[in-house]
């Protein structure tokens, strides 16, 4: 295949990107997007901040704008993401624990009612877990005011709005086995023994030369697959450039067609121009929508 959608869907996965609603009007960023790619992830539209800037009252036209543009082509959405500490308006975090019981359920329930039916997963919690070697849970309203039980409330309310959605959890730094993953592999096993509704769990997959991609990725993948999960890499993006960048990519591609159950593969942004990366080059496509040596690879990968 000649797409780097359509070789995926010839391996039975989808390859998809992060879109901005703002920039759709952009001739050459919507025919890479619509050329290339065969799902998409609002990358800002969905959030809380966005979608009920005051509470209970909605505003979807940005998100609905992603949407649209993806149906009308037969594109994937992914959702994200219902509950969130960051982007999250100021009028939650002053709420008291049963006002925010009541907020975190309504906002779940109305999102995913609008959407119902047009998003094939969730990013129902995301970014729950600390950095480190504690394993130990984010500080967040969620969090200090519910306590650990919100993100198996969160959960269980997704599944009666929209049954046919996969639910995930997301987070970052939990791409290989660590103190971080760990934590939320527990909480995976926990929630496939007591039947809280989970269907996936998505790997953001930042990588940096900090922060590379881990030699136990696929491994790690694995693991959570053999919990019963599917498993989505989410928000792909590698800084670098040539051929050091091509071969993470190459390892990444790898390590998900390596998991039978690692469903497809989300790259964060179009293009470099746009990358919420301040420094460095993490994508496929340069600034110019040109081809760089990583989409090369990814396609040769597929
Ligand atoms: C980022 C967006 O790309 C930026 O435009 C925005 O300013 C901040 O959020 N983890 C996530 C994503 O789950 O939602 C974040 O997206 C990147 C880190």
């Amino acid at each position: 295949a000649s797409t780097l959608g359509a070789a995926a869907a010839e391996k039975g996965r989808y390859f998809g990107t992060a879109v901005a609603a703002n920039h759709l009007g952009e001739a050459a960023y919507a025919s890479t997007l619509n050329t290339e790619f065969n799902s998409v992830t609002p990358e800002n539209e969905m959030k809380w901040d966005a979608l009920e800037p005051s509470r209970n009252s909605f505003s979807y036209g940005s998100a609905d704008q992603i949407v649209n543009h993806a149906q009308s082509r037969g594109m994937k959405v992914r959702g994200h993401t219902l509950v969130w500490h960051s982007q999250l308006p100021g009028w939650v975090g002053g709420l008291g624990a049963s006002d925010l019981r009541t907020a975190m359920n309504n906002h779940i329930t109305q999102v995913m009612t609008h959407y119902k039916g047009k998003i094939h997963s969730w990013d129902v919690v995301n970014e729950a877990f600390q950095d480190g070697s504690s394993g130990a849970r984010r500080s967040s309203p969620f969090q200090d005011k519910l306590g650990n039980g919100f993100i198996e409330e969160a959960f269980r309310t997704a599944r009666t709005v929209d049954p046919a959605a996969k639910l995930c959890y997301n987070d970052y730094n939990t791409d290989g086995v660590n103190a971080k993953s760990n934590a939320v592999y527990n909480l995976v096993k926990d929630f496939k023994a007591r039947g809280v509704p989970i269907d996936c769990v998505g790997f953001q997959s930042h990588f940096n030369s900090a922060s590379p991609v881990p030699g136990d990725y696929r491994a790690n993948l694995q693991r959570f697959a053999d919990l019963g999960v599917d498993v989505q890499i989410t928000e792909l993006d590698i800084e670098g450039s040539g051929s050091a960048q091509a071969a993470s990519y190459t390892n990444v591609v790898n390590a998900c067609l390596g998991v039978s159950r690692c469903t497809g593969i989300t790259v964060w942004g179009v293009t470099d121009k746009y990358s919420w990366r301040a420094s460095g080059t993490p994508l496929l496509f340069d600034g110019n929508y040109n081809k760089k040596a990583a989409y090369t690879a990814v396609l040769t990968a597929l």
